[in-house]
């Protein structure tokens, strides 16, 4: 792949008028203190990776949500750890060093703004409460080291992990209360309330930390929560990374949905049967949103499935199950390489 090449294209551009010229260069002002390389190239994708150390990624994790935020510092921490053991061409990410981190925090970031890629993604993609930053950012690193079959088997294993486990880790809380982390100085030293968020997006993982802390939004004991849990969602990509190199990941994690996910996926998978309920497609949570929906707590309007009355979703996903694709097979098929394969 061809690194943008800005002398060529500048003069590529010599046979317009000048005034098209102007106007392109002042479109790219902001820009014109990054001098035109001769030409760079960068190898096609994927780059590879090696062991990584996960207990120095929940670290780097941390301190990169002090440098970037959520997304930029798990993505930054990842990269970081594969350019200091691989080289090139982790190299040719644009990537501040560990050292000038650090030196932007202790000089009160010293005048400089630090960016790095997949830094959009704070707060949620740009603080939308969307997606949280820490499994986007750490995927997209992952995205850069491992063939796409890889990713797909990966970043699912990521994302359910977000969904059910307390955050911040209790390695986490130890490191914060301990010393442990980088940063010259934390948001918050105490060893904050943990909870699990079952779902993936920041909105909800946020506001349900909250609510469960008793912390506002805006208090430095969530923003140290965030930047513990990045330094956990990047150890845990470490972990993952390894477990594939071994080829253990299916063992190290084992890909499950909930049970109750599992049961809607029965009908609600993504499939050509459009009649049996394949019009969606996910793997998230399904009760995180759909709450009032949930086996024996809510009646639906499902009244002719495979022609029967079923009245409640529990009576839906024993009518999944009497069909022979019931909850227990899907989310054991989880397991076996995601055959329904939810492209
Ligand atoms: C046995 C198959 C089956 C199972 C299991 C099932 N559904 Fe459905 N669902 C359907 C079909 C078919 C439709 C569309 C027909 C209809 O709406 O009556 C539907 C419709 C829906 C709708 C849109 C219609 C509405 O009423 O708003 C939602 C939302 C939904 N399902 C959620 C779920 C959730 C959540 C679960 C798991 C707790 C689940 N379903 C389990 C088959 C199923
Ligand atoms: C982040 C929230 C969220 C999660 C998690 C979620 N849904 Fe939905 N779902 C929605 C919204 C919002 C709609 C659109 C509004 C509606 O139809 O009620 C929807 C619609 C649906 C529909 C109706 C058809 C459609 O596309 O409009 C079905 C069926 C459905 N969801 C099933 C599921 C299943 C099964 C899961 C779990 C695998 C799930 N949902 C997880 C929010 C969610």
């Amino acid at each position: 792949m061809k690194i943008f090449h800005r002398r060529s294209f500048l003069k590529g551009l010599a046979a317009f008028p000048g005034a098209a010229i102007c106007g392109i260069a002042g479109a790219g002002n902001a820009n014109a203190n990054i001098a035109a390389p001769e030409t760079v190239e960068a190898p096609a994708l994927p780059w590879g990776y090696n062991e990584l150390n996960p207990e120095y990624l929940r670290k780097l994790g941390h301190l990169g949500y002090y440098g970037f935020e959520c997304a930029g510092g798990s993505f930054w921490a990842i990269i970081t750890a594969l350019k200091e053991t691989i080289g090139y061409p982790y190299t040719l990410i644009p990537l501040p060093a560990r050292e000038e981190v650090l030196h932007h925090l202790k000089n009160k970031n010293s005048g400089k703004h630090l960016q790095v890629m997949m830094q959009f993604g704070v707060g949620g993609v740009a603080n939308y409460g969307s997606l949280c930053g820490a499994p986007n950012g750490a995927s997209s690193a992952i995205n850069i080291a491992l063939p796409m079959a890889g990713v797909k088997e990966m970043v699912p294993r990521l994302m359910r992990y977000y969904e059910t486990t307390p955050f911040p880790s209790d390695k986490s809380n130890e490191y914060g209360i301990k010393n442990g982390f980088y940063p010259p100085k934390y948001k918050s030293s105490k060893s904050l309330p943990q909870s699990a968020s079952h779902s993936v997006l920041c909105h909800v993982s946020v506001g349900s930390w909250c609510e469960n802390a008793g912390y506002a939004s805006g208090s430095k004991e969530r923003s140290e929560r965030c930047a513990r849990l990045t330094g956990d969602i990047t150890a845990m990509a470490g972990t993952l990374l390894n477990a594939h190199m071994k080829g253990e990941l299916h063992t190290v994690s084992p890909m499950k949905v909930s049970q109750e996910t599992a049961g809607c996926r029965t009908c609600h998978s993504k499939g050509k049967e459009y009649e049996t309920g394949q019009f969606t497609r996910g793997m998230m949570e399904c009760g995180s949103c759909h709450d009032d929906r949930r086996p024996h707590l809510g009646e639906n309007k499902l009244k002719t499935v495979y022609g029967a009355d079923i009245g409640t979703w529990s009576g839906a996903a024993a009518i999944g199950t009497a069909t022979g694709i019931g909850a227990h097979a899907v989310s054991r098929r989880f397991g076996k390489g995601e055959p329904d394969n939810e492209e």
